[in-house]
């Protein structure tokens, strides 16, 4: 997000957490250990979906699409179709593991100045072109086994029927109706806010007819009841209607990429992960291997020693990041932040009594900028084939602009590119080529789903929401499964913290900075700045014990959530 929205989206995002899922908070517990199946998502009614799914004998891909339609009804902040994301799929021997990578792409009318002037930066011209379903659509031709429309089919009827609004939903809604203004958001408000007017209440039916439509469409002929047709007429004139850049033209010519994913060694587990055009994997190996090159053993998880080594890890990969990734059709990309020697190098470089001051790391180096709201879940099936698939409209519902008559919110994704060319700032402005507006171009993301592999099967289902804090929360997980020993509930509800080169300090959550003091104080003689944030991420995941293959499905305790078990 850019920085000028950024403080009252976080105020936002701050008041829903304190007043409505306080940590640990309201999500359902977890299913129990099951053999079969588990899907783990934030909204129980697209959690019992997916589980469905898998009882009807699909895929973990046939129950991934399945909850991800389910999520852009019933978690309408960032569950969508007209966004983008990534799909990792780990078959566990049927087939190669893969990334779908469904991120938006700029419009062929983008330039690299569109952005400059402020009076440019309106929501419909923040827009990129939606990449879910067909993503979706690829995934689950080249994984699914259950008919097409049959996993879209209960999001049809979530939208036509309705549904029960929970806590998160509720208050997270009213507030956004409430503080919404402006003409680009008159449809969002007819649609979302509740008939009579007033604030939703837990239980209160949110019914989407219009969505409905869509979502029957998409149903019927798949991404071109989508991309063309009606779906596409209206998109095209909200466009006009807004002033946005995509035309029916954009929305024919999109195309999902399948890629190999990223696979780091970690002390004995594959980490499997996405490539570029997302930085989540880049980075998250990056900072394992400068991990690796330490030692820790569980009793040291809340000592000085490693959250300073942790933080400086993360403080070198996320400057990194900045300097060397974008979208791979645009800009060669360089293999050495995978490269366990260079991270070598950087763990030499680490000061193991001080903080490394970011600027001393990088000079002009500029940083990238992302925000807050997505969603991530994690599926495993009966065969143990997993999937972990975090998908978002960027903002919380995206730039609140609802296509008029087709009832689903656009993204505004657009601010993940760099805007200013040139112009770059320590505070989150970067002005470097890499990643400028260019049509057709994916903008850099840090949505990192992952998956650990022990002996060639899935054992760790992860990833999270959460911008440039993706994946310092799946660092987090990781190293309290792997270097912690922490069973999952453990490593979940773990207070995390955060560091993204600049700015130069350490955000913890208040679990953190309030439940160790002396450690807080030990870092801040170190040369840390330490801030607190009320919450980071909402990390729904998955465990499958090696030795029993017994699966265990945890719900983040930090907002909604649900583990359905086969
Ligand atoms: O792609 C990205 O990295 C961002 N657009 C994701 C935004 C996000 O995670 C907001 N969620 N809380």
């Amino acid at each position: 997000m850019r920085l000028e929205r950024f403080i009252p989206a976080c105020i936002l995002t701050t008041f829903l957490l304190l007043f409505v899922s306080p940590v640990p908070t309201s999500a359902a517990d977890p299913a129990p250990p099951a053999k079969g199946g588990v899907v783990v998502s934030v909204s129980g009614p697209a959690s019992d979906v997916g589980a469905a799914v898998l009882r009807k004998g699909g895929t973990a891909v046939d129950a991934a699409v399945a909850t991800a339609f389910a999520l852009a009804v019933t978690y309408p902040a960032a569950g969508n179709v007209g966004g983008g994301g990534y799909l990792l799929v780990h078959p566990n021997g049927s087939g190669d593991p893969a990334v779908f990578d469904f991120r938006e792409v700029a419009p062929a009318a983008a330039t690299r100045d569109m952005f400059v002037k402020l009076a440019d930066r309106s929501a419909h011209r923040r827009i990129g072109v939606p990449g879910t379903v067909a993503g979706l659509a690829m995934a689950h031709k080249a994984y699914g086994k259950l008919p097409w429309a049959e996993l879209v089919a209960p999001a049809v009827k979530l939208a036509g029927e309705g549904f029960e609004l929970d806590a998160f939903n509720a208050a997270s809604i009213s507030a956004t109706v409430r503080n919404s203004v402006g003409d680009a958001s008159a449809e969002f408000r007819r649609v979302f806010g509740k008939p009579g007017g007033g604030s939703w209440k837990v239980g209160d039916r949110l019914v989407q007819p219009d969505l409905k439509e869509t979502l029957a469409r998409i149903a019927e002929k798949g991404p071109d009841g989508f991309y063309t047709g009606k779906t596409a007429d209206l998109i095209a004139a909200e466009m006009t209607r807004g002033g946005g850049l995509i035309t029916r033209e954009d929305l024919a010519a999109y195309k999902p990429v399948r890629r190999v994913p990223v696979v780091g060694k970690y002390r004995g587990y594959d980490v499997y992960t996405a490539p570029p055009s997302s930085s989540g994997g880049f980075t998250l190996l990056e900072q394992l291997n400068i991990l690796e090159t330490f030692d820790f053993k569980p009793a040291d998880r809340w000592e000085p020693r490693t959250i300073h080594l942790i933080v400086e890890a993360m403080r070198r990969a996320y400057r990194d990041r900045a300097h060397d990734l974008g979208d791979p059709a645009f800009t060669p990309i360089s293999r050495r932040m995978l490269d366990k020697a260079y991270a070598k190098e950087l763990a030499a470089g680490i000061d193991p009594k001080r903080a490394t001051p970011s600027a001393d790391l990088a000079g002009d180096i500029p940083l990238a900028l992302e925000s807050e709201q997505t969603t991530h879940f994690s599926v495993v099936d009966g065969s143990g084939a997993a999937v972990s698939l975090t998908y978002t409209l960027e903002n919380s519902y995206g730039g609140k602009v609802v296509v008029r008559g087709a009832g689903f919110l656009m993204n505004d994704e657009m601010n993940d590119f760099g805007w200013l060319p040139g112009v770059t700032n320590p505070t989150g402005r970067i002005g470097t080529p890499p990643n400028l507006v260019a049509p057709g171009k994916r903008m850099l993301s840090s949505m990192c789903p992952t998956i650990l592999v022990k002996n060639d099967t899935p054992v760790l289902v992860t990833g999270s929401p959460g911008g440039r804090t993706i994946i310092n929360t799946v660092l987090n997980v990781v190293v309290n499964t792997v270097d912690f020993g922490m069973d999952l509930r453990a490593a979940v509800d773990a207070p995390r913290i955060h560091h993204q080169w600049f700015p130069d300090v350490i955000r913890g959550e208040a679990a953190f900075v309030k439940g160790h003091p002396e450690l807080v104080a030990k870092l801040k003689e170190m040369g840390h700045r330490v801030d607190q944030v009320q919450s980071q991420g909402d990390a729904h995941s998955i465990w499958i014990d090696p030795a029993t293959g017994r699966v265990t499905g945890v719900a983040d305790r930090r907002i909604s959530g649900k583990a359905s078990a086969e």
